[in-house]
């Protein structure tokens, strides 16, 4: 074969298979970048265990999410990370008179977030300590607690390593966010209500009742910076997927938020009670429950709403 012809052939040669690795590469790729976005689409979807993961810090407490919350703790209208600012006047009245509050009534105050009813309480004369682990919330209550000439002991922490020697006539745990723990987080917290409690003190709470559960629906949803921003002052693509879990009685708002560096996963569980769930989990942990009522206003219980709120009492 003359030279010539020999480096055409190869030529050639070379030239194919140049082109055939190109598009083999192109589709060895992009059935890759399928398969990844399948597979991230399919763990957004998927279902964990009922608290399986604990991520409440992310949600209240991260330093950009922190600052959206304390908005809404502060909006007066909205019943959102706290009650509107009507329902909170009549709620510290009522606790005010069941509780025989005088000057010195010690009150716990867990998750007390900007201190909406710890500054109020420590108003009407109460020593009250306040325990949150969003920073950003505290220093607003701390300076409302200085402007008003109020000593009231804020405490940064997760509530559920809360230690302290002092003891107390009313431990508070309002707005649902006993709902927001696991089984054993919730022994835990009662484990803990227990030890902080003075003989015959007692426990005010409120948490979701069955009806919220059974209104509660499945659903996949996604948005680009769903909530205007909460999650992020950057652009971000976000998933929201909500399961029920029928025989545990818990729900799941599942928050998977995509940024350009980096994907985040929030979990915002809730347990749903009856009357008879809560007051056995009182009991097993050395309380008797004094009343069940319909919030932490003292209003009467109402079968059909979809919270109630418990008192009860340590033996
Ligand atoms: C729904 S908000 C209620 C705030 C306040 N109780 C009210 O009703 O105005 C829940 C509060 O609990 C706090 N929180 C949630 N989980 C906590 C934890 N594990 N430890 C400490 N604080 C927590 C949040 O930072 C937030 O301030």
């Amino acid at each position: 074969m003359p030279i010539l012809l020999v480096f055409v052939y190869a030529f050639s040669a070379l030239i194919s298979l140049n082109l055939g690795s190109t598009e083999a590469e192109r589709y060895v790729y992009e059935s890759t970048m399928k398969q990844k976005m399948y597979n991230e689409l399919k763990e957004i979807n998927t279902r964990p265990e009922p608290f399986q993961f604990y991520t409440a810090e992310e949600l209240w407490a991260n330093e950009h999410t922190s600052k959206k919350m304390l908005e809404y703790h502060l909006s007066e209208d909205i019943d959102f990370s706290s009650r509107n600012k009507r329902f909170i006047e009549r709620s510290v009245d009522w606790i005010v008179s069941h509780f025989a509050v005088f000057n010195d009534t010690k009150i716990a105050d867990f998750g007390c977030g900007p201190g909406l009813y710890t500054t109020r309480i420590a108003g009407r004369g109460a020593t009250v300590t306040g325990i949150d682990f969003s920073e950003n919330s505290l220093n607003y209550a701390r300076f409302v607690a200085e402007q008003k000439g109020l000593k009231i002991n804020y405490i940064h922490t997760n509530y559920l390593d809360f230690e302290t020697d002092k003891s107390f006539d009313l431990i508070m745990m309002i707005m649902c966010d006993f709902c927001a723990l696991s089984p054993a987080q919730r022994r835990k917290m009662l484990s803990k209500f227990h030890s902080h409690s003075k003989q015959g003190g007692s426990v005010l709470l409120d948490v979701y009742s069955l009806n919220g559960f059974d209104q509660k629906e499945e659903s996949s949803t996604y948005e680009p910076n769903q909530l205007n921003n909460f999650w992020s002052p950057d652009d971000y693509y976000c998933f929201v997927n909500a399961f029920k879990y029928e025989e545990e009685k818990v729900s799941l708002d599942k928050y998977t938020i995509i940024e350009e560096s980096r994907t985040r996963v929030v979990y915002n569980w809730l347990q749903y009670f009856s009357r008879e769930s809560l007051r056995k989990e009182f009991e097993e942990n050395g309380f008797e429950v004094e009343d069940f009522y319909l919030n932490v206003a003292g209003d009467p219980f109402d079968s059909n709403s979809t919270e109630f709120a418990l008192v009860a009492r340590k033996l």
